[in-house]
């Protein structure tokens, strides 16, 4: 028998529930499997697909494409396809694809070693996407011997039932469906036992937790709380948020937990009433604004960012300076900002006033210009202040430089002959801001 061990390689794309999902395959295969990142080792690979966004797709479907010349000099090798593409596209993979072994949809990702078991033995190509109505999140502890020593992600939900027009997550990722309390906090008190610092809850809409579930299910606000007070959670952050569900009690947490970490990621997606009731956003600006400014007299020194969709169908110049004016107002420390891309079978597509490309393009250009001129602003505005930090690791390009972050998630780097561990927490005085971090030197104890 052959015992030399197996290597695994895993491609995520997206966004960081694949990241997450990334992190439980490879723990879910680890008997047999160990990690590579080398591809000419690998004997299996798992592509971990993203189709928020048509860019993150077509990277997806070039990887797939390029491991067709792997299989044919390894025809062993088992190619795995798996995230929103392979839910969106299921079957239809193989043909467009013939090397691919197993497509699997983000629910079935726990039933991976039964799936990879199953075609070694009986060499046919699976197909995993359905969706199940009685699906259950397993209770999953994580290894704490690979990933990051310091902090994790915690998935609490998958799924979305919002329906925004141009999303394709609630197609690809199913109905919402929470994780029970019990599994997350058990999972929250195993990482902090073994060191972990930080945590951040996951999930499509995070503001609607429970809400699926019936009977006695804690609301986000009390979850997050019962999180908050698990003794060695140093940090909590959470992601991500549908502003037209967030709640008082979840504003109030902000002026009552001092671990919550001082940052709200608010996708805003655009400044224009017409065009949020045609993305079915369910907000108004003026309920948004209301909103920050809430969670600004929670906490003074929020660090507020978003994500904005320019070029969505119909939208006009005035509609587009309606974006510009909120990003003026409320001064986003920063903002991920894309351009609209049209996702079958989101209803979006449908709609037929669709903006051309040029225009997209240099909408998106504007903003981020504007974006990036404000981020250097705020990050002017912390000079000459003591903010605290987490120790991230040292810099991979130069020695004696570190690496940490804010409470409102800010890069901070800073010279340090010690050896730090990722984690530590210590107070920095801000000296330079730079457009995408901070400098600092660290302030005696
Ligand atoms: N086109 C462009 N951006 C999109 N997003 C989601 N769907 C699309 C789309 N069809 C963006 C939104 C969302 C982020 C994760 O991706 O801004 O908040
Ligand atoms: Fe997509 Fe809207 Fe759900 Fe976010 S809230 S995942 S944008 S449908």
């Amino acid at each position: 028998m052959n015992h030399k061990p197996q290597k695994l390689y895993i491609a995520t794309f997206g966004c960081q529930m694949n990241d997450r999902d990334s992190e439980i395959m490879a723990q879910l295969l680890a008997d047999d499997y160990q990690p590579t990142s080398d591809l000419d080792q690998a004997d299996m690979v798992i592509v971990n697909t993203c189709s928020i966004r048509a860019k993150a797709e077509q990277k997806a479907f070039s990887l797939l494409g390029a491991l067709r010349k792997y299989k044919k000099t390894r025809p062993k090798m088992i190619i795995a396809a798996t995230g929103c593409v392979a839910q969106q596209d299921g079957n239809k993979i193989f043909s467009r694809m013939n090397h691919v072994d197993l497509v699997i949809g983000p629910q079935s990702i726990y039933r991976l070693p039964e799936l990879t078991g199953k075609l070694k033995e009986k060499r046919k190509k699976i197909d995993c996407t359905k969706f199940s109505k009685s699906f259950v999140i397993p209770p999953f502890l994580p290894d704490i011997n690979s990933g990051l020593p310091h902090k994790r992600f915690v998935t609490i939900m998958q799924g979305c039932n919002n329906y925004c027009t141009y999303c394709i997550v609630p197609y690809v990722r199913g109905r919402e469906i929470s994780r029970l309390a019990a599994d997350i906090i058990a999972e929250v008190k195993h990482l902090v036992a073994h060191g972990i610092r930080e945590v951040t809850l996951l999930g499509q809409n995070v503001n609607s937790y429970g809400n699926d579930q019936k009977g006695e299910f804690p609301g986000f606000p009390q979850l997050l709380r019962q999180v908050a007070a698990i003794k060695g959670v140093e940090r909590l952050r959470f992601t991500t948020s549908n502003p037209k569900d967030l709640s008082d009690e979840l504003i109030a947490c902000f002026a009552d937990l001092d671990n919550l970490c001082s940052h709200f990621h608010l996708p805003v997606q655009s400044g224009s009433n017409l065009i949020l009731k045609r993305m079915n956003r369910k907000y108004t600006i003026e309920k948004y604004l209301e909103q920050v400014e809430k969670l600004r007299r929670a906490r003074a020194d929020i660090v507020l960012t978003t994500d904005i969709i320019v070029g969505f169908p119909g939208e006009n110049e005035d509609d587009f300076a309606a974006t510009m004016k909120l990003l003026e107002t409320l001064r986003y420390h920063s903002s991920f900002s894309f351009i609209y891309s049209s996702r079958p079978p989101a209803r979006s597509c449908e709609f037929t006033d669709t903006i051309a490309e040029e225009i997209k393009k240099e909408r998106l250009a504007r903003y981020q210009a504007r974006q990036k001129e404000i981020t250097l602003e705020r990050h002017h505005e912390y000079v000459g202040r003591i903010m605290e930090i987490m120790v991230e690791g040292e810099s991979r390009n130069r020695t004696g430089q570190w690496c940490g972050r804010t409470t409102g998630n800010q890069i901070v780097n800073f010279d340090s002959q010690e050896n730090l561990a990722p984690g530590l927490i210590f107070e920095v005085k801000i000296t330079e801001a730079c457009f995408n971090s901070l400098r600092a030197v660290r302030v005696a104890d």
